[in-house]
């Protein structure tokens, strides 16, 4: 690793209670040369920050050389959010702003995905040292599938779509190693990150013998969206409905480049 993490980084994780930010942080615990990673989610307790009204923010990350910025899945208004963040990072002195984006980000059919490719754009012009990682869609998504205790998939989209779907663990270990190596090494750079082979989730479900069905989009959010606002059903049921017609793919070299090994 670099000089940058060899002099000890502070680095702080937004998001960190999450499934991305929990993998992230596992990733970078198995660094040596990290002093301090910084939790911040509401519920952590060590460094509770609100992104909403950016409460608890500048105190997270006034002293963190880094900072990983990973939203909240399908925020209202995540370039709001971010541009609070970028606010906080430059009061604060973080060196280098590493943003935790998607790929295919401009994509007008998907208002997340186009949230993002806006949160892209303050990334880069913020006058901060930056990297933007561009996952595709997690396996983990279908983590039942993948650990066995599926008996059965409900899909809101057609089953025999393709995805290039990628390990979390992968994704954490270039967040990781990206934190780590620092800006000299990957300021603007952006590194689209796609698993190793195109997958249907059928495909997907039958080497596990799990049965996969489609249903309405209506139906899925009746059982399995009860718990999201109005404005978060309607963009994942505009993400389902562009997934239905053209699936959701991205290159795998990116990662292979940055980890020396295929993804997995
Ligand atoms: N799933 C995928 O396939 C995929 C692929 C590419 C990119 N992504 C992106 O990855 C990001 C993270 O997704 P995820 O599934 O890991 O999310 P997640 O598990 O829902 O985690 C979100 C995190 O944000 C925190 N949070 C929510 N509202 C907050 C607020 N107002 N202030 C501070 N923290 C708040 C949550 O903390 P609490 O514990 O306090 O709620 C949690 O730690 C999303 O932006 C998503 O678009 C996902």
């Amino acid at each position: 690793m670099t000089e940058f993490l060899s002099r000890g980084a502070e680095i702080a994780v937004l998001g960190a209670a999450g499934k991305t930010g929990a993998a992230v942080v596992a990733a970078l615990d198995g660094l040596a040369g990290v002093r301090r990673v910084v939790h911040t989610a509401r519920r952590s307790g060590d460094h509770a920050v609100d992104l909403d009204t950016g409460a608890g923010l500048d105190e997270a990350l006034s002293g963190c050389r880094a900072a990983y910025v990973i939203a909240p899945n399908v925020h209202p208004d995540e370039p709001a959010l971010v541009r609070r963040v970028l606010a906080a990072a430059a009061a604060g002195g973080v060196e280098h702003v590493v943003y935790h984006s998607v790929a295919w980000p401009y994509t007008p059919a998907m208002p997340h995905h186009v949230d993002k490719a806006v949160c892209e754009d303050l990334v880069r012009t913020s006058g901060l040292r930056w990297t933007v990682l561009q996952p595709c869609a997690y396996a983990e998504n279908f983590a039942a599938v993948l650990d066995g205790t599926a008996t059965a998939v409900e899909l809101p989209y057609s089953p025999d779509v393709t995805f290039s779907f990628v390990r979390l663990a992968d994704v954490a270990e270039v967040a990781a190693r990206v934190l780590a190596e620092g800006p000299e090494v990957h300021h603007g750079a952006t590194y689209e990150l796609g698993g190793p082979e195109t997958l249907s989730v059928r495909a997907l479900c039958d080497r596990a013998s799990v049965p996969v069905k489609q249903v309405s989009v209506d139906e899925w959010m009746s059982r399995h969206g009860r718990d999201l606002t109005a404005d978060g059903r309607a963009r994942l049921s505009a993400m389902f409905e562009f997934y239905d017609r053209h699936g959701f793919l991205a290159g795998s070299a990116a990662i292979e480049s940055l980890l020396g090994r295929p993804p997995t």
